[in-house]
């Protein structure tokens, strides 16, 4: 058992708070506070804070509101791992700190930091308009009021887990894409998507599914699955996003854009080879002129320093490739059953 876990047993102990500081106003670059306070079993990150604000220094900045896991307001990172603070036991961190006893407080990821704890949400709801994240009606505007839309249970259930985001940004803040290109989608806003995109009341399915198939769009995430790790409501995001997914490519086929393909030629390498043949995947996804447009000097340098991929004759299969190829076919029946189900339902 280690010093930290032994301590933590007690019903009250000193806990260090090392706190992300930043004032633009006065500061030239971020650094880190560190609080020292005695506190007792049951407490929560953000009433520590809150203490921190009272007792030791009132400068420190956060953003928080119904203290209840409910505004989303008070998201920042615990630990290194996104979450709200208000719902977040200060005696459970303490078994996750890197230096025993102290646990670090930083803002959000992935959106632009505005002082201390608090980081600017503009974006992500700039991105939410952009992506029509409402409901359209089809009913004619007379009947407005006057008419009741009703809603099957099937189709409720549908997007009954989606409704439950409370747009607290944390899953953005943990995507790795976004870290690499603040333009993408974001997963709070493909949740969104999907929310009203399956939502039989809805009148822009095509207007917002051919947004989202652009660049920076749905075919950019890699799967990584740590939104989904990170939702503070333990929403399946991913669903949401294999769900547009499968949507576009019924929709709009295979070849409607560079990720539909990209997607195609990698599931075809897997299926006969078991592995990719990458001499040949930027020209599947995007075409002969965009790859010598784009990739040609870099294909060079790869070239001078020996490093290009084999040529596809030289790519051989994988060890045990029949056996292989026949769990990828099960697995893949799989998919498109489940599939199949889903869009029965
Ligand atoms: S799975 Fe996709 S959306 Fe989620 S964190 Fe990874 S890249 Fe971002
Ligand atoms: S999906 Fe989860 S983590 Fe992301 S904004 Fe909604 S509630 Fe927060
Ligand atoms: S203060 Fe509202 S969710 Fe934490």
């Amino acid at each position: 058992m280690s010093d930290s876990t032994i301590q933590h047993n007690e019903d009250s102990r000193d806990v260090t708070f090392r706190v992300h500081r930043f004032n633009p106003q006065v500061d030239s670059k971020p650094y880190f506070d560190d609080y020292t306070i005695r506190l007792e079993k049951g407490i929560t990150v953000l009433r520590a804070l809150n203490y921190i604000k009272e007792h030791v220094d009132a400068s420190l900045t956060f953003r928080a509101f119904c203290q209840a896991g409910i505004c989303g307001s008070c998201a920042m990172r615990v630990n290194n791992m996104s979450k709200l603070a208000c719902t977040t036991q200060v005696w459970d961190e303490l078994d996750k700190c890197r230096e025993p006893g102290i646990i670090k407080v930083e803002p959000l990821r992935n959106l632009p930091l505005i002082k201390d704890l608090v980081v600017e949400m503009d974006p992500l709801v700039e991105k939410m308009k952009g992506y029509s994240n409402w409901v359209d009606s089809k009913m004619p505007e007379e009947n407005w009021g006057r008419k009741e839309f009703p809603v099957s249970e099937a189709e409720f259930l549908k997007y009954d887990k989606a409704t439950d985001c409370i747009l607290c940004a944390s899953c953005v803040s943990e995507c790795t894409i976004l870290r690499a290109n603040k333009q993408y989608v974001s997963p709070a806003v493909l949740l969104k998507s999907y929310r009203m995109n399956v939502d039989s009341r809805d009148s822009m399915h095509e207007q917002r599914l051919a947004g989202l198939v652009k660049d920076h769009g749905v075919w950019d995430c890699t799967h990584c699955y740590r939104c989904q790790e990170s939702c503070v409501k333990h929403i399946p995001i991913m669903d949401a996003i294999h769900g547009i997914r499968e949507e576009a490519i019924a929709e709009r086929g295979v070849k409607d854009t560079s990720g539909a393909r990209h997607a195609e030629a990698f599931m075809e390498d897997i299926g006969k080879k078991g592995k990719l043949v990458e001499a040949t995947l930027p020209i599947r996804t995007n075409g002969v002129v965009w790859t010598m447009k784009n990739l040609l000097p870099m294909a060079f340098k790869m070239v001078l320093k020996r490093r290009t991929p084999p040529p596809p004759p030289l790519v051989k299969s994988t060890k045990d490739i029949e056996k292989f190829r026949a769990e990828f076919r099960e697995m893949s029946g799989h998919v498109a059953k489940d599939h199949a189900k889903k869009s029965g339902e």
